[in-house]
Formats: structure tokens, sequence, C-alpha cells
């Protein structure tokens, strides 16, 4: 039987352990496991908005020239120091919704045939392929109407280069949408096997890397991989509605065009007469003016990470996820709860999904009545999220040992389960 003991043994030996000490942290009662919706803010980022702001008062409109090209710093500092990309590749702006539907739209825009993604992907971007599938048709005739295929996949495993081999084999794919990490499971997909395998029919594979970036591996020129979009929120720390980013491998930028053509992608921005020309690079794919705020945010979160190094976050990772599989084998089956994510730790991001069949009763419990705060995703799972930078082996047993109390109590059958707008 695992012990507390054994959970503060992991902590003593953890070299990422000085980290959490880098997080604002107010309740430390308050186990808090959903990192992967909303991290911690990191204490540097409250100084430097706190000091950002004073700028904005004191220097107004003359601080542009520092801030201008923030959206090409940060995204090289986030393209270097965590996703494996090189400079000039990555851009941090708008929303991960917003640049995948710019990223989606400039590839197919040369690339006739269906969109693909697998049927249990993140609800926005089957929106956005949905929308794009749609509005390529002319709304009088109909034509131009572009197919949207959606493969369904292995709910705990996630997509497969199998998958991805049988939907593109058709030879008529424009493209392929995927998450690198399940939002439910935290499946992590083989970027570098699908890449390959969409690879050998020619198709590109556009990467979701919202829940990877910050937590696992992602290694884009490694694997192979020419696109991803992703959010800095979440495992990276940047806070609520930071920006997003955006990747495009050098060789893969020429000829596309942003399909939002602003005056932030326009070369020599400030010749306001001139026709719309894009700047060459990737920066082509900035719209309007960016959030400054929000980038500074980000700067800090990824100068954590990065300094972190991602190869100690994914260690660290695995063994916060191995502790909760571990318990859940010894003490939690006979409560009703099964593993919905890959038992592989290679193949797990950094959350688990415990399921239930009262998965939202006792989220609701956990967060009322223990302090604990995972999150829901239907129709059966309590998210346990793990953030590697700040997340005890500790706590994370404390956790699961109010959990199992909780649902022993029979406590989640006692509360008031309204649905809440946010789950
Ligand atoms: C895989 C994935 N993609 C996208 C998003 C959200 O996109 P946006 O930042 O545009 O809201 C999330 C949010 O949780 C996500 O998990």
């Amino acid at each position: 039987m695992i012990t507390r003991a054994d959970a503060e043994a992991l902590d003593a030996a953890d070299p990422l352990a000085g980290f959490r000490e880098r997080f604002v942290i107010e309740d430390a009662d308050r186990i808090y496991l959903d990192g992967n919706s909303l991290g911690r803010l990191p204490v540097a980022t409250r100084d430097r908005l706190a000091a950002l702001v004073a700028e904005w008062g004191t220097r107004l409109v003359s601080a542009w020239e520092d801030w201008i090209d923030l959206p090409a710093q940060v995204g090289d500092r986030l393209a270097e120091g965590v996703l494996g990309a090189g400079p000039g590749e990555v851009l941090v702006c708008d929303s991960t919704t917003v640049n995948l539907y710019k990223l989606v739209r400039a590839i197919m825009a040369d690339r006739p045939g269906a969109l693909v993604t697998d049927s249990g992907n993140f609800p926005t971007d089957r929106y956005v392929l949905e929308g794009l599938a749609e509005s390529s048709a002319s709304r009088a005739t109909r034509t131009g109407h572009r197919e949207l295929r959606q493969f369904d996949a292995d709910p705990v495993l996630g997509p497969s280069p199998d998958d991805v081999a049988e939907a593109v084999a058709p030879g008529d794919v424009a493209l392929v949408v995927l998450s690198h990490v399940a939002y439910r499971s935290g499946a992590v997909a083989d970027l570098a096997a699908i890449e390959a395998a969409a690879g050998d029919h020619g198709v590109p594979v556009v990467w979701d890397l919202s829940h990877s970036v910050g937590s696992v591996p992602t290694e884009l020129h490694a694997a192979g991989a020419r696109y991803a979009v992703g959010c800095t929120y979440k495992h990276l720390n940047g806070g609520p509605g930071a920006p997003a980013f955006l990747y495009v491998r050098e060789d893969a930028q020429t000829g596309l065009r942003s399909p939002i053509q602003g005056w932030f992608g326009q070369a020599e921005q400030f010749d306001m007469e001139r026709p719309y020309d894009p700047v060459p690079g990737i920066g082509r794919f900035l719209a309007g003016t960016p959030s400054i705020l929000g980038l500074a945010a980000v700067q800090e979160g990824v100068g954590l990470t990065a300094g972190a190094g991602m190869a100690a976050v994914a260690a660290k990772s695995a063994s916060l996820t191995g502790l909760v599989v571990a318990y859940l084998d010894e003490r939690l089956g006979p409560l009703g709860f099964s593993l919905g994510s890959p038992r592989d730790p290679a193949r797990r991001g950094a959350h688990v999904a415990l399921r239930h069949p009262q998965a939202w009763p006792i989220c609701r419990a956990l967060i009322e009545r223990a302090a604990v705060v995972p999150d829901f995703r239907g129709p059966d799972i309590v998210r346990l999220g793990v953030a590697p930078l700040y997340t005890t082996h500790a706590e994370l047993f404390d956790a699961l040992e109010r959990l199992r109390d909780l649902v022993e109590r029979g406590e989640h059958e006692r509360i008031d389960a309204t649905r809440s707008r946010v789950t």
C-alpha cells in the first residue's frame, strides 16, 4: 500500500521541488488539481503585471516601441525552451480557436479535399472545422462545400497512427487536425508516427498542443511537425484568457496567407497608404493589436517552464499521475472508480481521468466539502490535473485520501448537484 511517507519521499527527491514557492499559494490546505484548465499565478507574473500597468500609466504610447515585438519574442522563447522549434516559427497571439481558424484556412486554400479530425477532439477544434467546411461552400449553389470527416478513436488511448493512416488512405484529404494530448483521457498521441502516417499520403497535420505544452515534450522539429496551435493558460500558467500560440515550421511558411489580413501582419505597418502586403515570415499571422498585459504574463510563465526544462517537467508529470493510478488500483476500485486514462505512463499527459457513474456530485463534493479542486468532464469523468511545477506528491496523496473518505461516507449523495455554468 502506498503511504503518505512514500509520497513525501518522492517530494524529497524531486528536482523541481523549488518551483512551488514561485507560485502564489494562499491557502495551502486547498488542493488545486485543475492546473490543466487554469494554471496558478506565478509570483513573478503578479509583480511583472503591476510594473507593466505602472508603465502604461507613465510611458503611455511611447512604450509601444518596446512592446510591439513581444508576440515574436515570446514565441521564440516558447519555441526554443518548450516546443522544440526554432526562432521565427512561433507567434503568441489571439486565442487557440482563432489561431486554428487562421492556420487551417490558410492551408486549405491550396489543398482541395476533406477536413479530418477525431470525434473525441476538443469541441472548439471540431466547431472551427465544421464552420470552415460549411463556409467554403457558396451559399447559393452549395458548390465547394468541404466534407468534414470525424473518425472514432479509442476513447482512452486517443487517435493512433493506424487511425490516421486509414483516414487519409482514400487520397482525398486536405488536412488532419488532432490534439496532442486528449482533453478527456489525457492520452498522448504519437506525434512523430502520426506525422509519418499522414506524410506518406502528403497530408499535413495541424496539432492542438493545448494540453501538452508545458506538460509533455512536443519536440516539434524532431517529430517532423509542420503546424500547431495551443493555449498558454494551462500548464504554461499564462493566466485567464492569455494569448495562445501558433507554430508554422520555417519551410512551410512560404505561400501561406492568413485569412485575417490585419495591419499587424503588414510589411511596413506604419506606411499606412500601401495596399496589403504581408511580412515574409510567420508575422503575417498577426492580425490586430496584441494584448501586451497578456503577453507579459505568458513570457513569465514560459520562462518558468523553460527554466525547469521539459525533460524534468515530463518526468515529474509521469511520477504524479503514476501515484494517482497506483492509488486507484489499490483503493478506489471497490468504490466504483475505474481508470479512464492510459496505463502506460509514457502515453499519459498531466491529468488522470477517474471514471465513476456519480462523477458530477463527487466533483462538487470534493470542491465544497473537501477543499480539493478537480474538474468534471461528462458524462462520468473526475479529471485530476497535476501541475509538474507546483503539485506535490504529498498533497496529491492527501487529495486522494479525501476523495476516498468522502465517497466511503457517501458525502457526495448529500450535496446539491445542480449543474453549474462552468464545470
Ligand atoms: C485542446 C483544447 N483546445 C482548445 C481549447 C480552448 O481554446 P481557446 O483558448 O480558444 O478557448 C482548449 C481549452 O480547454 C483545449 O483543451
